[in-house]
């Protein structure tokens, strides 16, 4: 017989377990019985193992690769903690709004806030660091603010805090020197050669402290980034189940900032995320219910269940309904710094889409300076020319000019809108990257999304997530230092 070595097979099923347990139980001691039982539990273990294929493999065998990342089954995606929002800004010196408009607390004041909560740990993502007049080389007094954020930073370790940070390598002399003296105050820096490594930079810019508040938007750590250049951030307090989740970005970075590092494929488990586009965070930002999660690009850099950021832009454009509007520094359809050429659609595609089958409303707000490529004009015009009075085609593009006294002009690369934001009738996107190939193939960025659809108002009458960005947007739209693509006449932005 050959019910021996079937039996104890079939035993480590538990449905067999129990079967068996019943037939002892029961004292049938009869043969037949026995077959029976076996035959019965035989059968119990092939549906046992039908149901589990149903289950768990043959959904991997439908889903084609593209389709990730899957949905991790059983993950609570909620969280309790009381996170704050604030929406943050950088107005360059001397631009004036009209009265009565829209204005958002400083970048300046949300970093010092930040860096003097710290309590053990702060992290900081960075493309370069130029806090004061001596990097430059300039002797502007509206660099003040950036030398306060190095001081209060350079303070953190005598502080006990642990300050850890990440840096794309240093272009010029004078991008080393804040690093050469936060070293010596303690803090620990990895530099990560992402241009080794993908290509790219790193080019994310965030903060986070304690494992609970965070910063993410368009500044660098650059005085010009606090009073010379027009940038837009997310401050986020208490939130540390968000929080958490951006400090699994940043340990990659601190993975890859070490010599020789090379991208593990995959990244290990601990890098993964349950938090994506299909299944958000559920929190409440400032009493108000949302669903938010982190992008990532590129894609080498995305763990298990990152959305990438491309996949992010895409979905959010793909869920518009009203409008889509985008306030990025530069929008380049092409992978600009790749030879050969490479003409990169992926965006362009879903506006023109989202314009042609949904009718939705689009307004792209680009920023006009004197490093503006002349080749970007040919694209956004050929967006804008399709707005038609006749079968409404809606794609509106204006330029933004930052306005220039003589001696703000001397202040080398300066005086630009580098807000990198996107919102829709129903989500808001804050991102680090330009909207260009290379920086979501190659380049590091990261982006927070917040979708607050089908809330009607914030629960405690405060303006919600999407309003406040909007709100933003249309201030600009609407002010004097926006212009219709169609009034400028050449394929350039004049030196002011
Ligand atoms: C700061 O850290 C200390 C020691 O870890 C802790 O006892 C204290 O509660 C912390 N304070 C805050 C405000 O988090
Ligand atoms: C964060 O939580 C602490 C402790 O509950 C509170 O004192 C602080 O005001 C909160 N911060 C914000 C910005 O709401
Ligand atoms: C890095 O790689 C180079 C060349 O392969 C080798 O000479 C060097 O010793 C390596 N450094 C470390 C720290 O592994
Ligand atoms: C926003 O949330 C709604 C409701 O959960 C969902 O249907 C929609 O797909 C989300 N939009 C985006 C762009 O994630
Ligand atoms: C569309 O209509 C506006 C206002 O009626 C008019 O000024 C503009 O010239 C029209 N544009 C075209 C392309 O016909
Ligand atoms: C993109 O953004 C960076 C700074 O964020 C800027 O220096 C660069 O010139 C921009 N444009 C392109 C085409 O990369
Ligand atoms: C959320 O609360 C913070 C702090 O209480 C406040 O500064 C901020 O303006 C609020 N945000 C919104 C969107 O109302
Ligand atoms: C201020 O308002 C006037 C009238 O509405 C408008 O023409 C002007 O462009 C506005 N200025 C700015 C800086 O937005």
């Amino acid at each position: 017989m050959t019910s021996q070595p079937l039996y104890t097979q079939l035993k480590e099923s538990e449905e067999v377990e129990e079967q068996v347990l019943w037939f002892t139980q029961h004292h049938v001691s009869a043969r037949r019985y026995y077959r029976c039982a076996l035959l019965i539990a035989l059968l119990v273990t092939m549906l046992f193992c039908a149901m589990l294929f149903q289950l768990l493999i043959f959904p991997f065998l439908l889903v084609t690769p593209m389709a990730m990342p899957e949905v991790i089954p059983n993950q609570d995606n909620k969280c309790d903690d009381p996170c704050r929002w604030v929406l943050v800004e950088s107005i360059p010196e001397g631009m004036i709004y009209n009265e009565s408009i829209t204005s958002n607390p400083s970048i300046y004041q949300a970093w010092l806030n930040l860096i003097r909560s710290a309590n053990s740990s702060m992290d900081i993502a960075s493309f370069y660091w130029t806090l004061t007049n001596e990097d430059t080389e300039t002797s502007e007094p509206t660099a003040s603010q950036g030398e306060e954020i190095l001081q209060e930073l350079l303070r953190l370790p005598q502080r006990g805090v642990v300050l850890r940070i990440v840096v794309n390598p240093p272009s010029s002399p004078g991008q080393k020197n804040d690093l050469q003296a936060l070293t010596q105050s303690g803090a620990l820096i990895r530099v990560v050669e992402l241009p080794k490594l993908t290509g790219g930079v790193l080019h994310t810019k965030f903060l986070v402290v304690d494992g609970k508040h965070m910063f993410i938007g368009s500044a660098n750590m650059d005085w010009r980034s606090l009073t010379q250049v027009k940038e837009l951030g997310a401050t986020v307090y208490n939130c540390s189940c968000l929080v958490k989740d951006l400090q699994k970005i940043f340990q990659a970075y601190w993975a890859l900032g070490v010599p020789n590092a090379s991208i593990p494929s995959p990244w290990p488990e601990e890098y993964s995320t349950s938090y994506n586009k299909d299944t958000p965070l559920a929190v409440t930002l400032n009493s108000t219910s949302s669903q938010i999660y982190l992008s990532s690009a590129p894609p080498a850099l995305c763990a298990q269940g990152r959305t990438e950021d491309l996949q992010a832009i895409l979905s959010i454009i793909d869920d518009a309904r009203v409008f889509v509007y985008v306030a990025v520094m530069d929008y380049i359809p092409t992978m600009e710094f790749s030879h050969p050429k490479k003409y990169w659609p992926e965006i362009d595609d879903h506006l023109r889409k989202a314009a042609y089958e949904r009718k939705v409303h689009i307004r792209l707000l680009i920023s006009c300076w004197h490093h503006t490529e002349p080749f970007m004009f040919p694209f956004l015009r050929s967006l804008a020319a399709m707005r038609d009075n006749k079968t409404h085609y809606d794609i509106d593009v204006k330029l933004f000019i930052v306005p220039t006294t003589a001696a703000q002009a001397r202040i080398p690369y300066a005086r630009v809108n580098h807000n990198k934001y996107l919102v829709t009738d129903k989500v808001a996107y804050i991102g680090t990257s330009n909207w260009s190939g290379d920086y979501f193939v190659q380049t590091a960025g990261s982006a927070l999304i917040v979708n607050q659809t089908g809330v009607a108002t914030a629960s405690d009458g405060q303006a919600m997530v999407q309003k406040q960005l909007q709100d933003v947007f249309e201030r600009d739209w609407n002010s004097e230092y926006s212009r219709e693509i169609s009034s400028f006449s050449q394929n350039k932005c004049k030196a002011r």
